[in-house]
C-alpha cells in the first residue's frame, strides 16, 4: 500500500492534513501527481452533511502528471498532464456503459471519493491529496492549451453542464438560460455561448451582470424582481438550473418556451413539481450527473478549441476550509482550485 498527505474531512466544518492510504498500481492503473483541484459545491455538501466515522476526503475535478503506470497502461506515460473528474470507475458491459454513458452505469458508477471501489471494497479518496490513483480509462490527457489550474474545474462543473447542453442539441438560434452564476453556471454560460446559442442568465441579483456579459451572456434575468421575470416569461428553450439548495421550480419554469427543458443539476433530491407548470406550453424537466468517457473527452476537445476554462482564484490547499466557507457565502468568482503542491 502506498500512501499520500490529503485534506480530510474533521467533523463538518474543517478539514486536516493526514496520511492517507492509496492502492498499489494496478495492471491498468496510472499514478497521478494532483497539482490543481476545484473546490465544487458537491464538496461544501459532502464536508457539512459529514458522519464523524466516515473518512471523507473531498475533491473531484482535478489536473496534475502522471507519475508512474501500471504494466498493461498504453495512454500515459510518466510526464504526462493528465485530467480526472468525478467518476473512477464502471461496470463496463452494462447497457449505459455500452452505450458510452458510464456516468449512468447501473452498478452505480465509482465516484472519485465516497464511492467504493470494485475490486477492494474501500472507500474512494478524492484530488484534495498529492496523489491520485486511478485506471487508466477514467484520466484523460489534458489538451496542450489549457491552463492546468483553470482546466480542473472543466471535469466536474465543465462536464456536467456539457451533459445537458449537448443532450438537449444547444447550437445557433437556441436560447439558453442559466440560472446560478457559480462554478457550474459560469461554465455553461461560456460553453454554450461557444455552442451559438444566445445565453441568458437567470441570478438573484444585477451585481454580477457586467461579469454575465464577459462570460457570454446577452442579459440577465433577475429573479427576485417580479418585473424580470415576468419580461422573459416563455423565454427560453432550455433552462439550466445549477442552484444548489432546494427550490421552487415553479418561478423558473415560467421562464421556459413552449416544448422547451428544464435541466436540474444543481439541488439533487427531492423536489415538488406543480405538473400544470408542464402542462401549460408542453414543458419537460429533466436531470443529469456528470457525463460518459467519451462525452468527457469530447468536452475537453471542445473547450480547448474555444479557449474555455474557468475563471479560477488558486488558494495553497492549506486554506482549504476557507475556501469551502467562502463558496458557502456565495464570494467566489468563480471557482476556487487548491494548489496542491504544499502538501510536499
Ligand atoms: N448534477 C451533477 O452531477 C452535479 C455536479 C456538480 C455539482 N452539482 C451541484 O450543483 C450545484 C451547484 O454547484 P456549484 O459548484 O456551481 O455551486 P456554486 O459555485 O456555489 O454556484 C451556485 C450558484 O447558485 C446561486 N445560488 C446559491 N445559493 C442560492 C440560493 N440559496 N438560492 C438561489 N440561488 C442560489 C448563486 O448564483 P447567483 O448569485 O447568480 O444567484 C451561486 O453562484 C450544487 O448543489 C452541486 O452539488 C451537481
Ligand atoms: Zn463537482
Ligand atoms: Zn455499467
Amino acid at each position: 500500500m502506498r500512501s499520500t498527505t490529503g485534506w480530510q474531512a474533521e467533523g463538518t466544518t474543517k478539514l486536516r492534513e493526514v496520511q492517507i492510504p492509496r492502492r498499489d498500481l494496478r495492471r491498468d492503473d496510472i499514478a497521478v501527481r494532483v497539482d490543481h483541484c476545484g473546490v465544487c459545491h458537491t464538496d461544501l455538501h459532502a464536508v457539512r452533511g459529514h458522519k464523524g466515522d466516515d473518512l471523507l476526503v473531498p475533491g473531484h475535478e482535478f489536473t496534475g502528471v502522471v507519475i508512474e503506470t501500471g504494466p498493461d497502461v498504453t495512454a500515459f506515460r510518466a510526464g504526462d498532464p493528465v485530467a480526472v473528474g468525478n467518476i473512477v470507475d464502471s461496470c463496463g458491459v452494462c447497457s449505459m456503459c455500452v452505450a458510452g454513458q458510464e456516468n449512468y452505469c447501473r452498478e452505480f458508477p465509482v465516484l472519485t471519493y465516497g464511492g467504493t471501489d470494485r475490486h477492494d471494497g474501500t472507500t474512494t479518496l478524492g484530488g484534495f491529496s498529492r496523489e491520485y490513483v486511478v485506471r487508466e480509462k477514467f484520466a484523460y490527457p489534458l489538451p496542450p492549451g489549457l491552463d492546468p489550474a483553470a482546466a480542473a474545474p472543466l471535469m466536474c462543473a465543465g462536464i456536467t453542464v456539457w451533459e445537458p447542453l449537448r443532450a438537449l442539441g444547444v447550437g445557433p438560434g437556441m436560447r439558453v438560460a442559466v440560472a446560478g452564476l457559480g462554478g457550474l453556471g459560469h461554465l455553461a454560460v461560456k460553453i454554450a455561448a461557444a455552442m451559438g446559442a444566445e445565453v441568458s442568465v437567470v441570478s438573484r441579483s444585477a451585481d454580477r451582470a457586467s461579469d454575465a456579459m464577459r462570460l457570454g451572456a446577452r442579459d440577465v434575468v433577475v429573479s427576485t424582481d417580479p418585473d424580470s421575470t415576468a419580461a422573459s416569461r416563455d423565454r427560453f428553450d432550455v433552462l439550466i438550473d445549477t442552484i444548489p439548495v432546494p427550490h421552487d421550480i415553479s418561478p423558473y419554469l415560467s421562464l421556459v418556451a413552449m416544448d422547451g427543458t428544464l435541466s436540474q443539476v444543481g439541488h439533487l433530491g427531492t423536489m415538488t413539481v406543480e405538473t400544470m407548470d408542464l402542462l401549460l406550453g408542453r414543458k419537460k424537466l429533466t436531470s443529469s450527473g456528470s457525463g460518459g468517457l467519451a462525452a468527457t473527452a469530447e468536452m475537453l476537445e471542445f473547450c480547448a478549441a474555444h479557449g474555455i476554462t474557468a475563471d479560477v482564484e488558486v488558494l495553497p490547499s492549506a486554506r482549504v476550509t476557507e475556501a469551502l466557507d467562502r463558496l458557502e457565502r456565495g464570494d467566489v468568482r468563480y471557482r476556487f482550485v487548491l494548489d496542491l503542491s504544499d502538501l510536499d
